[in-house]
């Protein structure tokens, strides 16, 4: 084949060139603009060998090709990429995802919320990371008092003075601090104690906590609101105030239900001692309050029936999939 042939085939395939896909134009790229093995390109390095008169001519007719090819190249590159775009039907269905499930620990804790709520309470937050004035002090739990007792703590080894939160009383002082009565709030979220881990203890666990203050509130508003909480969770259930002691609150009560034949602890709650209003600054002959604070971890047991707290925290898939319904 001569110059001219060769010259002639080249216009003819860029002409017919009718790429169907992508590779198809990376094959053709590949044939004439090859580094190696490129007509193109060999016709280029042969170039020296073509008579002067005719090198000039070939050399413009050449370049021509090869910016032709680069935008037939281009052109078809973005005609097959639009075609493979509008080829996506958004009207098909999506393949299946397997969906997860909430974790019981949040179903339940997103029931108390609703319920509180609903019954008027306002959520507040408060710290993971407390310091002792806030968790123990403040609450009428002096250091050194043997009521501390009560809740075996994580101080950091670094500074004492701070500690995980083992109750969250410690929000009842954040916000009555700031805030002047009457209120009516909750706090919801992770405790911590240097518990040994077993079937119904664990070093964290989720507890919710409601306080109301205002003039005049007295036990019976407690007893009236905690009956009505627990009827909302549980349904028609009978409940029981048993006398208790919590160095914040007094008089202090544990509140047990009557479920599955038995009675179970749920709760424990009592009227904010006047020392603790005095502590933030509220005045105590004025007002009166009422606080009640429960695990999130007992009442998820206590509803579905599990036996072992150490499962919330294990991430087993098996546990887990079956509260799909519950989503
Ligand atoms: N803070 C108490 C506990 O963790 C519970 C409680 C809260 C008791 C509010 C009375 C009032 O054991």
């Amino acid at each position: 084949m001569n110059n001219i042939e060769t010259i002639n085939k080249i216009k003819n395939d860029i002409k017919f060139f009718n790429p169907k896909t992508i590779d198809d134009i990376k094959k053709f790229k590949i044939k004439f603009l090859g580094k190696k093995n490129g007509i193109i390109t060999l016709f280029i390095k042969k170039i020296k060998y073509i008579p002067i008169s005719d090198r000039k001519k070939i050399g413009i007719i050449l370049n021509k090709l090869k910016n032709e090819i680069k935008e037939k190249i281009l052109k078809n590159y973005i005609k097959i990429k639009n075609i493979n775009r509008n080829k996506f039907d958004i009207t098909i269905p999506g393949k299946f995802t397997n969906i997860g499930s909430l974790h019981p620990i949040s179903i339940i804790k997103n029931k108390i919320i609703k319920i509180l709520y609903y019954m008027g309470f306002y959520c507040v937050d408060g710290n993971e990371i407390e310091d002792d004035w806030h968790n123990f002090t403040a609450l009428n739990i002096p250091i050194l008092h043997p009521s501390r007792d009560m809740q075996d703590t994580f101080f950091l080894q670094k500074n004492p003075d701070f500690l995980l939160r083992t109750h969250t009383s410690s929000v009842q002082i954040r916000y009555m601090k700031k805030n002047s009565p009457p209120f009516k709030v909750f706090s919801l979220g992770k405790v911590y104690r240097n518990e040994t881990v077993s079937y119904n203890s664990n070093y964290m666990f989720h507890q919710v906590e409601g306080f109301y203050v205002n003039k005049n509130v007295s036990f019976c508003d407690l007893k009236e609101t905690i009956q009505y909480m627990i009827n909302l969770l549980f349904g028609k259930v009978k409940i029981r105030f048993r006398l208790s002691y919590f160095p914040f609150t007094e008089p202090s009560a544990e509140v047990d239900i009557f479920y599955d034949n038995k009675w179970l602890e749920i709760m424990g709650c009592g009227i904010i001692d006047p020392q603790v209003l005095k502590n933030v600054n509220i005045d105590s002959n004025l007002y009166t309050g009422f606080a009640f604070g429960l695990g999130i971890e007992r009442l998820t047991m206590i509803i579905y029936n599990i036996k072992d707290i150490r499962i919330f925290f294990k991430n087993d898939i098996r546990f887990l999939s079956q509260f799909k319904n519950e989503f």
